[in-house]
């Protein structure tokens, strides 16, 4: 409910300039209490179009990823990006934007608490892990902060450009069951 609450905030948003051109908001999609929250960079076309976190090409294949350890995004996990409105052309987001933007993300893990946050590709590792993350090397390590268990990997959309890395990815959500067996209650019951 209290999700719903911010989203219903968030809609209206425009602290940044990335209101002028979005045709939605994405602000996120999942259960209230997940217990393992992934975080990926920013609206596409299509999620700007629907509304919904990733829907197009790469969303099929995190939602591939998520069925092999059991994860549903509307049963037991929650999925939000840095910034909520799509950067025109997909560029990264700008620095100024993600702050601008950060509150929101903030608030929304204040609401679920989570135990795990994945993060989906360079620019959410490096703005929830370390700035200088570097997803080749450090995929699929858990690091943990104030009781939280981070971790990186792949951004599918990379995953379809550069296939060969799709085994250490699909080794990366094995190694995500195990944490969530290990430090989640609610997740796999
Ligand atoms: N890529 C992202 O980083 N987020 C989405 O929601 C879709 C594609
Ligand atoms: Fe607001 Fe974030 Fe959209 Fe910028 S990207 S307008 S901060 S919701």
């Amino acid at each position: 409910m209290e999700m719903e609450t911010l989203r219903t905030e968030c809609l209206g948003c425009t602290r940044c300039p990335l209101h002028e051109t979005r045709t939605n908001v994405v602000f996120g999609q999942g259960v209230e209490d997940a217990e393992v929250l992934f975080v990926g960079e920013g609206p596409g076309q299509n999620e700007d179009e629907q509304g919904l976190p990733f829907v197009g090409k790469s969303g099929q294949l995190l939602d591939k990823y998520l069925f092999a350890i059991d994860l549903d995004r509307t049963k037991n996990c929650y999925i939000a990006n840095i910034v909520k409105c799509r950067p025109p052309q997909n560029r990264d987001p700008l620095p100024t934007e993600s702050e601008a933007c950060m509150p929101w993300l903030r608030e929304q893990f204040r609401i679920l608490k989570p135990k795990i946050v994945v993060c989906l590709g360079r620019v959410a590792a490096q703005r929830m892990i370390r700035s200088d993350f570097s997803v080749t090397k450090e995929h699929g390590v858990f690091v943990e902060k104030n009781g939280v268990f981070f971790m990186g990997t792949f951004h599918p959309a990379a995953l379809l450009r550069q296939p060969q890395n799709k085994p250490e990815a699909f080794a990366d959500f094995v190694a995500l069951r195990d944490k969530i067996g290990e430090v989640c209650s609610r997740t796999y019951l």
